[in-house]
């Protein structure tokens, strides 16, 4: 038997608002300050909370464990491989049986499916910690760093996504910027571009919100007047190996050196990245490339990622208030 998503799952981008966004946005920013002046409250004490991780994670994890545990609850993480998810038992009976013992769900995973199922059958709140198409806990983390380095209404930020805007962190972006109101621009060559039912949900929302989109291959007039510069991984978790000589010859031209934030001809313009990223030899992934196609990093130069202009470290400790948000508005009596 199959019933209707808790009303507060999170599943992708577009399950939130504008106004509940918003509301996110403000407490994630209470909670951070609260936390930081040693003043927080525990509001989830006696809740229970379980990551179900089909891939791995640093940020996103630790996320929730920090979030939950700073706030009194309790956390059961269950990694890629660790539970019976999906090859002794079903998705809907793993949903159903985690449902009954936890209050809410974290789900990482490779389907979108996988975590619609989850939530039609646990009866609590699911929230979507990545999948292939969506990673909305992030875009809430990445608007919140904007705004704390903007200064002005979010309506007012631009930011220029370029690489594979095909991802997870993409769509999510074009969709909550889009919701948000705010300037969005996505470089990336046609065939690593958001695709189409993305780009017209995105565009219904701006219908609405005000916001200004571009999708095109042209990086340098989409960075134009860009507050943020944004990249992510050329090949995402789930990914084949093989499928790097490819993205290197298309993403090469999208890769954010120095002349990418210059051309924004912004004062005070940042460089944005969900990490992990490539950014030199120095991991498996960086020392095979230069080792395959002579490259030192991939995405993103060392040069930007270690520059001034670099946000990327506020913007990952900002997961952990964001998410510490939504388990707050979900969870607290
Ligand atoms: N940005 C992000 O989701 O990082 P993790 O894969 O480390 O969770
Ligand atoms: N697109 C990346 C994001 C990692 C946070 C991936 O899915 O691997």
């Amino acid at each position: 038997m199959t019933s209707r998503p808790d009303p507060r799952s999170l599943l992708q981008d577009l399950d939130l608002d504008k106004q509940q966004l918003l509301d996110l946005l403000t407490l994630a920013a209470q909670l951070k300050r609260d936390k930081q002046h040693g003043d927080e409250l525990p509001r989830l004490r006696g809740k229970n909370i379980v990551l179900v991780f089909e891939k791995n994670s640093t940020r996103t994890r630790c996320s929730f464990e920090v979030a939950a545990y700073d706030q009194g609850g309790q956390v059961t993480y269950l990694g890629p491989e660790w539970s019976h998810l999906g090859r002794e038992e079903s998705v809907a009976d793993t949903a159903r049986v985690l449902g009954r013992m936890f209050d809410c769900i974290a789900l990482r995973g490779h389907a979108q499916d996988t975590l619609e199922q989850f939530a039609e059958h646990a009866g609590v709140p699911v929230w979507n910690a990545l999948t292939d198409v969506w990673h909305p806990t992030q875009s809430l983390a990445d608007v919140l760093t904007m705004t704390e380095h903007h200064g002005g209404d979010v309506e007012d930020i631009a930011f220029c996504f370029t690489g594979d805007g095909h991802s997870n962190i993409a769509r999510s972006l074009l969709v909550t910027g889009a919701l948000l109101g705010m300037d969005v621009r996505v470089a990336a060559p046609a065939g690593l571009q958001p695709p189409p039912d993305v780009v017209a949900a995105a565009e219904a929302a701006a219908r609405s919100s005000g916001a200004r989109l571009m999708v095109t291959d042209d990086l340098y007039p989409a960075v134009r007047g860009a507050d943020f510069v944004y990249t992510d991984v050329w090949v995402s978790m789930g990914e084949p190996d093989d499928a790097w000589a490819a993205r290197v010859r298309s993403l090469l031209p999208y890769r954010v050196t120095d002349d990418v934030p210059n051309a924004s001809n912004r004062f005070g313009v940042r460089f944005m990245h969900c990490l992990p990223a490539i950014h030199n030899r120095g991991t498996v992934i960086g020392a095979s490339l230069h080792q395959q196609f002579g490259l030192d990093g991939a995405e993103v130069a060392e040069e930007v990622f270690e520059s001034k202009r670099s946000i990327v470290f506020g913007q990952a400790e900002n997961r952990m208030h964001t998410i510490k948000a939504l388990l707050v508005r979900a969870l607290a009596e």
